[in-house]
């Protein structure tokens, strides 16, 4: 199994003189939030096939480069684009982004993805604010060598999304006039998605939002010492009652950018306040 260290060391070599100072804060961008990459002033975009034994991401609505530049006064390294396991990526490789914008220097790491709705409260279009995760794939990033050189063997969760960071998310939301949900993410391997059944357990469980990603990344930010902001577009009711529509992606992705649209304002506004 090759280390992680090894192969950032790679990514690292082939993206020498292509990146100017380092990121302050680095972002993930989820299944049709990309256009948040579009308000990066001075971009330099590298697309994964040019990063050394980088995985390709090839999920509808990821276009799979890096984007390295400015929002607002922040200087910012964007992963737009991310691996999921339902692609054939193992976790390792899910988590490998995160591990080479923290190299970069990111000192921060701003996930957002696309989710289902599991509390009967949310409506498709709003977001939510990510207090914490229950990382239900049955996969971990970490399982496999100890790599002492980028985290701990047993690395804490217990605030695995960061208090202060939500708390600045809760006030510069309020000061926008944008409803801003908070819960609890759950993360499934997919690509199906859930029965109701499921839906009506992950919910009774104590889950709010369902979706395909970001629990294994936020696990090697942990492992990593990165601070996590996650947010999640609510793009389908997923409460597994009567009330649920059929899923189609096209509705996911619409709704993806009605919620991209509050989510973008909301993250300039948070590097409007460093
Ligand atoms: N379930 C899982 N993943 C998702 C969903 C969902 O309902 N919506 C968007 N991504």
């Amino acid at each position: 199994m090759t280390l992680q260290a090894d192969r950032i060391a790679a990514a690292l070599n082939s993206l020498e003189n292509r990146v100017g100072d380092p990121p302050d804060t680095a972002l993930i961008l989820g299944s049709g939030l990309g256009h948040l990459a579009d308000m990066v002033t001075d971009p330099v975009a590298i697309p994964y096939e040019e990063i050394d034994g980088f995985p390709h991401a090839t999920a509808p609505g990821h276009a799979g480069r890096l984007v390295l530049g400015r929002l607002g006064q922040a200087r910012v390294a964007i992963a737009q684009g991310r691996l999921h396991l339902y692609e054939g990526w193992s976790a390792r490789d899910v988590a490998l982004p995160v591990y080479l914008l923290k190299a970069l220097g990111a000192r921060q790491l701003i996930v957002t993805n696309a989710a289902g709705g599991l509390n009967a409260i949310f409506e498709p279009g709003q977001v939510m604010l990510i207090d914490d995760h229950i990382n239900f794939t049955g996969a971990n990033p970490l399982a496999g060598p100890d790599e002492p050189s980028l985290g701990l063997r047993f690395p804490d969760m217990s605030r695995a999304y960061d208090p202060s960071l939500r708390a600045l998310a809760m006030r510069t939301a309020e000061a926008e006039g944008i409803t801003l949900r908070r819960g609890i993410y759950v993360g499934i391997a997919g690509p199906s998605l859930e029965t109701s059944a499921e839906r009506r357990f992950f919910a009774s469980a104590g889950g709010d939002a369902i979706g395909m990603s970001t629990v294994l990344e936020v696990i090697a930010a942990a492992h990593a010492g990165l601070p996590v902001l996650g947010f999640s577009a609510i793009t389908n009711v997923a409460t597994g009652g009567p009330e649920q529509e059929p899923d189609t992606i096209e509705a996911v992705l619409a709704n993806a950018a009605i919620a991209g649209e509050s989510l973008g304002r909301l993250i300039l506004r948070l590097f409007d306040g460093e």
